[in-house]
């Protein structure tokens, strides 16, 4: 049983982030280990990093690893795609168990097409920006988008540091959601040194990787990373 995706409609109330941990990290000698953790940990959702060896220059893993999480996780599928022409897919992420499917701005170029179709499929939508990409793209499409992830680093590979001028882009996306529903899920570098400035600039997703799973205590780290945090904005 998969618990729900209540997180989406409630956490601009909370004083609790949502906290996606990054699997590409886990130990996938020990996966099914490394689920359970995550399972009995305070994580919302897991986070899932395809890559295609063309869009990022790394290749991560395919269908067959997410069917296999899926039938062992109890918390919904964050899958996010670093693969060119993502349209080519997104039944088969559909099939194999994601919940959330976030795609790239910058591998899109019918962007509004492509979460018409991932919401029309029953899960939710999200575009994901690089680095260099301006959160002022997305203005047109927002109100069509249930999740922004802003990349804190090059995507393609976990543990690298975090870039310090995506807190200033949080907080223009911030301002440009306004009272929309969109949530702002941010993923890179993230650890339980840097998780408060990134909630107070308005994030409300962390995806941590490397701060999780090669913590000696991941559960504990993810409780950490939960919060609870105190700004007026939230
Ligand atoms: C990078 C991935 C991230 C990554 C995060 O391309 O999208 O999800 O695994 O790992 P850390 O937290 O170690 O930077
Ligand atoms: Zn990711």
């Amino acid at each position: 049983m998969v618990s729900s995706l209540s997180a989406f409609d409630n956490q601009k109330q909370k004083d609790k982030a949502i906290v996606a941990p990054s699997v590409l990290s886990a130990d996938f000698g020990h996966l099914d280990s490394e689920i359970e953790m995550i399972n009995n940990s305070e994580a919302d959702w897991f986070h899932i990093d395809v890559m295609d060896g063309v869009f990022v220059p790394n290749i991560s893993f395919g269908f067959s690893v997410i069917k296999h999480i899926k039938e062992k996780a109890l918390k919904p599928l964050d899958v996010h795609l670093m693969i060119v022409d993502p349209d080519r897919y997104i039944e088969e992420f559909k099939n194999a168990g994601a919940d959330i499917l976030t795609v790239h701005y910058e591998a899109s170029i019918h962007l509004h097409r492509t979460l018409q179709y991932i919401k029309s499929l029953g899960m939710k939508a999200g575009v994901s920006l690089n680095p260099h990409t301006p959160v002022s793209c997305l203005e047109e499409i927002l109100p069509h988008t249930d999740l922004v992830l802003i990349m804190s680093v090059n995507p393609g590979f976990g543990g690298q540091e975090f870039i310090e001028e995506s807190l200033e882009k949080i907080n223009k996306l911030k301002k440009l959601i306004g009272n929309k529903r969109t949530l702002i899920e941010v993923d890179g570098g993230i650890n339980t040194d840097n998780a408060k400035g990134l909630v107070k600039a308005g994030t409300d997703a962390l995806v941590a990787g490397n701060a999780v799973f090669k913590s000696p205590d991941p559960s504990g780290t993810i409780s950490k990373l939960k919060g609870p945090y105190s700004f007026p904005s939230r």
